[in-house]
């Protein structure tokens, strides 16, 4: 995508871990349409080093942080406000870990401890970032933040686990804090529920192949790709949207409004 959409705009990406991340296709995106970014993930994420190649492409500096220190958080906002010589205009939230998924625990056999962690890395984070935004003063008028989310949060799908009651903590937190950020500085804040994607973190979800193939088959439009994805947050960074604020966007080839389609009937009167 080329054009001048975000042209002047400031903004962090969280989240890029390699090609396949959602928040990498999205840092091309918001460079090609004119942003400067600064990048953030965790310090062992960034030990991968993957991340320097977006960097190069972008040139953005990479800021480490782990969303679930508060004090990483001010030094990075620190940092790219230096960077930017000003105020952040976006910012992108896209961060997952479920801890009890990982160690193989079913939904019904959780670790609680896991189960903290989890909530605090895939849903606090968002409260932890927003809030140190509001005490340093960080977002602009008219700012915008988008977080991403799966429609397991309003529906069960069973592998999903304990990733389901995170995402249903983000959007709540998404309004919540959308509401006191509007009030105060305008600032806009959204959730996008975006189809299943083959990346590192929707991969570790148990039985994702038939997950993303049901989707597809579900969904009018088919899925919608982790490109798709990045050009709809560029349009929320835009200011073609500055109205839209603590909302759920399903961006999802229409999979969340369809009861069921001619190919899920053929294939269930196989
Ligand atoms: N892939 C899908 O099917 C899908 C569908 C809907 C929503 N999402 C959401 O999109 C977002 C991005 O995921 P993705 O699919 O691009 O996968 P990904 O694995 O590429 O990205 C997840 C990122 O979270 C980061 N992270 C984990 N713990 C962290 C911490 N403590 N501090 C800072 N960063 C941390 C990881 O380093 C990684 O970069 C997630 O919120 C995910 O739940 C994904």
């Amino acid at each position: 995508m080329q054009n001048n959409l975000l042209a002047g705009k400031k903004g962090i990406i969280f989240g890029a871990l390699d090609e396949k991340s959602i928040a990498w296709k999205t840092a091309l995106h918001c460079h090609a349409a004119g942003a400067k970014i600064v990048l953030s993930n965790a310090p062992v994420a960034l030990r991968m080093g993957e991340i320097n190649k977006l960097a190069e492409t972008t040139e953005a500096p990479v800021i480490g942080a782990d969303v679930t220190n508060m004090d990483d958080l001010k030094k990075l906002f620190e940092g790219a406000q230096k960077h930017f010589d000003g105020g952040i205009d976006f910012i992108l939230h896209s961060i997952g870990m479920s801890l009890n998924v990982r160690k193989g625990k079913a939904y019904t056999d959780i670790d609680y401890g896991f189960n903290q962690k989890t909530l605090d890395i895939s849903a606090m984070s968002l409260h932890r970032v927003l809030k140190t935004a509001w005490d340093m003063d960080a977002i602009n008028e008219w700012g915008s933040v988008v977080a991403l989310t799966y429609i397991a949060a309003q529906r069960v799908f069973p592998d999903y686990n304990e990733m389901a009651d995170a995402k249903a903590l983000l959007e709540s937190v998404t309004r919540s804090f959308g509401y006191h950020y509007g009030v105060r500085k305008k600032v806009r804040i959204n959730t996008i529920s975006q189809s299943p994607t083959r990346t590192t973190a929707g991969s570790g979800v148990k039985g994702f192949d038939g997950f993303i193939n049901y989707a597809e088959k579900m969904s009018p439009l088919g899925n919608a790709s982790g490109d798709a994805c990045a050009e709809y947050c560029v349009s929320m960074f835009s200011d073609l949207t500055k109205y839209v604020t603590m909302q759920n966007l399903f961006h999802d080839g229409g999979f969340s409004f369809t009861g069921v389609t001619q190919a899920v009937i053929e294939q269930m009167e196989k």
